[in-house]
Order: C-alpha cells, then sequence, then structure tokens
C-alpha cells in the first residue's frame, strides 16, 4: 500500500469518563522503507514539539506529525453517569448498552465535526478509541477457558457515515489475540516523540489510572518499558464526589488544605498490584467502587480534606515508587538512568498533585516537566496517540510495542469502519 499523507482526527476517552478529546493531526508521508511502525520515528515540525527533535534516530526517517488543532467535549451529566454505571455494573441491560454503544457514535461524530469546524480542516480518516466499559488484560477462568477480555464501545459505523471517512476502532483485541494485555497502547507515541540519545526520559500519564513508558537514552523500541502505576485521577474524583459533590478538585485546591495521612498511604502501597512487575495494566476494575469503599473505611473519622491530600498522595507515591523501581532495576527491563518525567492528562493540571510528584523524584535526580513545555498540550496527548495509531493501521503495519503489552508479536490494531 502507498504511503500518503494525511490528516487523522484521533478520538479518546479515557476511564475518567469525563468526556471526549478529538486532536486533528497532519500526518506526512513517510520516508522510511521500514515496514515497522515501532522502528520508524515519528518526527515533526513547525512549531510544534520543537524539543523532541532532539529525539530523532539517524537510522530512520519517518512520518512527520503537526498536532493541527485539540478541542475537549464533556459527556453531558446524564451520558456520564450512564457509562459510569456500565463500567461499575455487574447486572446491565442490554438493551441499554447496545443503545450506549450507538449514542456514543453520535457523540463521537459531533465532537469530530465541531472540531473539524472549529479548525477549518477536515480528516481522511479517523482513529476512534471508545469508552472502555471493561478491560481484563489478564486471563482469567471463565467457563472452563481462561480468557482475556477487553470492551471499548462507541460504533464507529456510526461515526464513519457520519463523517464520511474510514474510521479505524477497537485497537486493543488485537494485542490481546497474540497474548497482550491490550494496553498501553500509547508508548507508540512516547517513543516515537520523546526518546533522546541523551536524556533517559519518563512520560507519564495521568488519566483517571496513572501509566508511564520508560525510554532510556539512546533506547530502541525493545527496550521501551510502560506499565500503568496505579491510580491517577480516578480514586481522587470519585472521594472528591462523595465528600464535596464535585466532579474533581479543580487545580488541587481541596488537597492543597489537607494533611496527607502517610501511614494509610504506605499501607496502601503494600498492596499487590503496586508491587507486580510490569507488564500490567489497571482500571475501574483495581481503583474503581471496590477500592474507593476500603478507602473510606481506611479514614474513618478523618477530616475530608486530608482524605482527598491522601488520595491526591497515594497517585504521586505510587508513581514515584514505581520510577524508584525502574531505577534500581526491580522492574523488568534494562536497568536505567532517569532524568526527566514528562506529565500529560488530566491529572497534569492539578498542582498540588504536580508538586507532589516534584517533591518526591526530585531525590531521584528525576526532573518533571510537562508535554505542553514540548509542544504538545496535556490533555492531547492520548487523542494524538490514536490518530497515530490508526494511521499507522491504515497502512497495515503493527503498533503495539509487545515489551509494553506483553504480546507475544506484532499486530496491526484495530477494525475499520468505512463510510
Ligand atoms: N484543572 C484541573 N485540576 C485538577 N484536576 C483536573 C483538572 N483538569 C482535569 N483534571 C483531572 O483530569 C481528569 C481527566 O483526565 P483525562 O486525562 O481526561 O483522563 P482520562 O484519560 O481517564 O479520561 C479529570 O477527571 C480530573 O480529575
Ligand atoms: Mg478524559
Amino acid at each position: 500500500m502507498s504511503e500518503s499523507s494525511m490528516t487523522v482526527a484521533g478520538v479518546m476517552s479515557g476511564t475518567s469518563a469525563d468526556g471526549i478529546n478529538v486532536a486533528l493531526v497532519r500526518i506526512e508521508k513517510a520516508q522510511t522503507s521500514s515496514n515497522q511502525a515501532v522502528a520508524s520515528s515519528l518526527t515533526h515540525r513547525g512549531q510544534n514539539l520543537p524539543e523532541a527533535c532532539r529525539g530523532e534516530c539517524p537510522r530512520h526517517t519517518g512520518p512527520l506529525i503537526e498536532l493541527l488543532g485539540h478541542a475537549e467535549y464533556p459527556y453531558p451529566r446524564q451520558v456520564r453517569a450512564a457509562v459510569l454505571a456500565a463500567m461499575n455494573s455487574t447486572h446491565a441491560s442490554v438493551a441499554d448498552l447496545a443503545r450506549l454503544n450507538f449514542l456514543l457514535g453520535e457523540l463521537y461524530s459531533d465532537a469530530i465535526l465541531s472540531t473539524q469546524r472549529r479548525f477549518k480542516t477536515k480528516a481522511d480518516l479517523i482513529g476512534c478509541h471508545g469508552q472502555t466499559l471493561y478491560h481484563q488484560g489478564k486471563p482469567s477462568d471463565f467457563l472452563e477457558r481462561k480468557i482475556s477480555a477487553t470492551w471499548q464501545t462507541g460504533e464507529a459505523a456510526i461515526v464513519a457515515a457520519k463523517l464520511g471517512v474510514p474510521v479505524v476502532s477497537d485497537f486493543r483485541p488485537a494485542d490481546m489475540a497474540v497474548g497482550g494485555k491490550g494496553a498501553p497502547l500509547v508508548p507508540l507515541l512516547d517513543y516515537m516523540l520523546f526518546r533522546d540519545a541523551q536524556v533517559g526520559r519518563i512520560v507519564q500519564n495521568i488519566g483517571g489510572i496513572a501509566n508511564l513508558t520508560a525510554i532510556p537514552a539512546g533506547a530502541t523500541a525493545a527496550d521501551v518499558i510502560a506499565f500503568d502505576t496505579g491510580p491517577g485521577n480516578m480514586v481522587i474524583d470519585a472521594i472528591t464526589e462523595k465528600l464535596f459533590g464535585r466532579r474533581y478538585d479543580r487545580d488541587g485546591k481541596i488537597a492543597a488544605t489537607g494533611t496527607v495521612l502517610e501511614k494509610i498511604v504506605s499501607k496502601l502501597l503494600r498492596r499487590t498490584y503496586f508491587r507486580q512487575k510490569a507488564p500490567k495494566t489497571a482500571g475501574r476494575e483495581e481503583f474503581g467502587r471496590k477500592f474507593v469503599d476500603e478507602f473510606f473505611r481506611l479514614h474513618k473519622g478523618c477530616r475530608k480534606q486530608d482524605i482527598v491530600a491522601t488520595a491526591t498522595a497515594l497517585t504521586a507515591k505510587s508513581i514515584a515508587d514505581a520510577v524508584r523501581r525502574l531505577a534500581h532495576g526491580k522492574a523488568k527491563g534494562p536497568k536505567a538512568n532517569f532524568q526527566e518525567m514528562i506529565l500529560s492528562g488530566g491529572g497534569a493540571k492539578n498542582p498540588t498533585l504536580v508538586n507532589m510528584l516534584k517533591q518526591e523524584l526530585a531525590p531521584l535526580g528525576v526532573k518533571v516537566c510537562l508535554s505542553d513545555e514540548f509542544g504538545l498540550p496535556s490533555a492531547a496527548k492520548e487523542a494524538v496517540a490514536f490518530a497515530v495509531l490508526a494511521y499507522e493501521t491504515w497502512h497495515r503495519r503493527p503498533s503495539n510495542i509487545p515489551t509494553a503489552t506483553g504480546a507475544k508479536r506484532p499486530a496491526v490494531l484495530g477494525k475499520i469502519s468505512y463510510p
């Protein structure tokens, strides 16, 4: 298939279930003969991501990307409630789930159309992650077989019909079909944008769940380590909602007035998930309602703001713990030195959380900066990633990083819906 320049819309809605992020990305023709997406380098031009140019690998000249625009669309209140109910439910109405799939298809279409109008650009291709309702990366017993499973909803056929262009969706199952955990998939973009010959970097996204991509200095794709460190905003959001009736702790203001209950954080950090080796993935199954109920039980009689501060510290310290394990070579993969952490996701907008992280990482010699400082708005990163993954799939190239997902081999990700 010949390689072409395309404008691709990447659409993401994460486990926070806060809404839809759309990124319009221009991806230029690749000049590499390599058929391995992971081996090609994603560079960029113009004023976008100037710093990351330092990471360009001299052996390959891969596609160029340019972020043309990014927009966020919060879910209407009732839609968010329906999504959260479906995620947390052990019993759900099949009719409602089917309707939710088609409804989200409509909302994704509206979001892409609005973004196209706003930036006066039309996409040639769409990469739509969908809303995860269930993710179980590790096989477990089910009807006498070992099964792992994932489910992203948001009907791509609706999006293809409304936008009039092909849509790549359902990225995760192909990785799981070859033994991977189906996540994380963003490391491809992290590797392409942020690898550096001299600087060891950790690219840390703080969405509902927090995940990191560790890229040692001079790394090849095979050296990349990536996994979910644990809760991102998910626990903070749930606690803030319950105690203060607000969707999230805006600008970390509540946590800033509280005192962290260190003993509780230490106790929680001893849980199996945090000590497990990578690759590992987490979701609402690990840090959703059940975890939050337990979190509350540990805080009987505590001040409300202290509970929010403690939830914030749990995120910061679990990330720092993961970095410490990496630096000491306890996590699977090469022993490495890391000098920079590049933050993205909604959690990067919480200064209390970011300051806690800075304090934890300073003794390790790791400097924390925001992906915005590299020209990539922190809220846009995952949407950009799914534009790039769609582009790779459109050209029939694999885009999972097996060391990150645990897959036995690279796989072409996703399904294509035609208009
Ligand atoms: N100004 C802010 N202050 C504090 N937290 C914020 C702010 N903006 C966003 N967030 C947090 O980021 C979350 C959304 O992050 P996002 O990266 O979209 O996660 P996901 O990928 O799981 O949808 C919100 O639920 C909220 O917790
Ligand atoms: Mg979100």
